[in-house]
């Protein structure tokens, strides 16, 4: 029997395409280069599968153009950029690798908020420049973590994770907006508190994003809510570019109408808001917030498990659609 052919839209992991060989015929990008859409299109003709990462967008002219596609697999928690609609309309199942990035995350977030706040990276490149002549009393004084209010906006498998860390490891009181409140079981290990979204803003020290993009989380964070902040908060954005309007922000940081910001993904990426360059204030990293070896392979292996197991009969492992009974060959 002829095995089913799919296609990787990334450079991969060697074992990971090995394993894949194992079951499917695999064409597999070897560069570093991500292919246009039209490109994607050309390659996915005749494929069954697909195996994408969180940027490449799979949409309603993708699936058009590619009639014979079964399911895509993400090896990203965050679907934004799948259309899931169009997919199910076209019976193509989709899934993503929710859980194996939860904790590496969440220990990135928690460093990010902390650099944030402690002023880390603008300390580090005033010693690169060579300013460094004197010790003095505030120089680059931040806020406390420990024993703070931590503001969660989203408070999912990574927010109670980044929480858990506010509250064993740092004292920190927790206060949280999601639209739908947490059980008492699980507010009650992080002694954590659901609030408004306004109330959240006005009584964070440090705002951490962690959200799904969605129309309605697009600007959840944008003028007014940035308005309602202490002058002294922190907000850090590992969630999605778009959960903030970045234009608002710069200028909420130039003005120092908030103290600081760390920021792991911009609206536009890798594009970003040329004007969050110009502000000291800001802590910028390059969507690294699960890149940690271990777990970008397990990422990888989960989007594998979930190619191997639906085109070969098996029930997906963490299906996006669940409902879509994936095309035969
Ligand atoms: P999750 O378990 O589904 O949690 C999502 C949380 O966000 C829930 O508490 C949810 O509660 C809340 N939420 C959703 N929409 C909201 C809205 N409009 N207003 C307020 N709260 C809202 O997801 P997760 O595994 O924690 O991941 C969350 C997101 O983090 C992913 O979707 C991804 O975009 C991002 N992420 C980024 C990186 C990175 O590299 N920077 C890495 C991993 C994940 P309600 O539904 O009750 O509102
Ligand atoms: C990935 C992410 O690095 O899982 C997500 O939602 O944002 C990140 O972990 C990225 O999307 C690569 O697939």
């Amino acid at each position: 029997m002829n095995k089913p052919k799919i296609l990787v839209s990334r450079k991969m992991f060697p074992e990971i395409i090995e394993r894949l060989l194992q079951h499917f015929e695999v064409e597999a990008n070897e560069t570093e280069g991500v292919w246009p859409q039209a490109e994607l299109i050309a390659r996915l003709q005749g494929k069954d599968g697909l195996f994408i990462t969180g940027s490449e967008p799979i949409n309603a002219a993708l699936l058009e153009a590619c009639p014979q596609l079964r399911v895509v697999c993400s090896m990203a928690v965050g679907y934004n950029n799948i259309d899931v609609p169009a997919c199910t309309a076209h019976g193509v199942l989709a899934t993503n690798a929710p859980d194996v990035l939860t904790e590496t995350t969440a220990d990135f977030g928690f460093a990010l908020m902390m650099a944030t706040a402690r002023r880390i990276s603008e300390s580090e490149h005033f010693l690169r420049r060579g300013e460094w002549k004197q010790w003095s009393i505030e120089m680059f004084a931040g806020s406390d973590i420990h024993g703070a209010t931590l503001g969660m906006f989203g408070m999912g498998r990574i927010g109670q994770a980044i929480a858990r860390r506010g509250h064993l490891g740092f004292d920190m009181k927790v206060i949280y907006h999601t639209r739908t409140r947490l059980s008492a079981e699980q507010e009650s290990p992080l002694a954590a508190q659901w609030v408004e979204k306004d109330e959240l803003l006005k009584q964070a020290d440090h705002l951490v994003l962690i959200v799904p993009y969605t129309p309605a989380s697009h600007h959840a964070i944008g003028e007014r809510e940035l308005k309602l902040m202490k002058p002294t908060a922190t907000l850090t954005n590992v969630a999605r570019g778009g959960v903030v309007d970045d234009a608002a922000l710069a200028r909420a940081l130039a003005a120092k109408t908030i103290a600081a910001a760390g920021l792991d993904v911009y609206e536009g990426e890798p594009a970003l808001n040329p004007e969050l360059l110009t502000v000291p204030n800001v802590v910028l990293t390059p969507h690294i917030a699960s890149a940690t070896l271990k777990t970008r392979r397990a990422m990888a292996s989960l989007a594998a498990d979930n190619l191997i197991a639906v085109l070969t009969d098996g029930k997906p492992l963490t299906p996006i659609n669940p409902d879509v009974v994936p095309k035969k060959a």
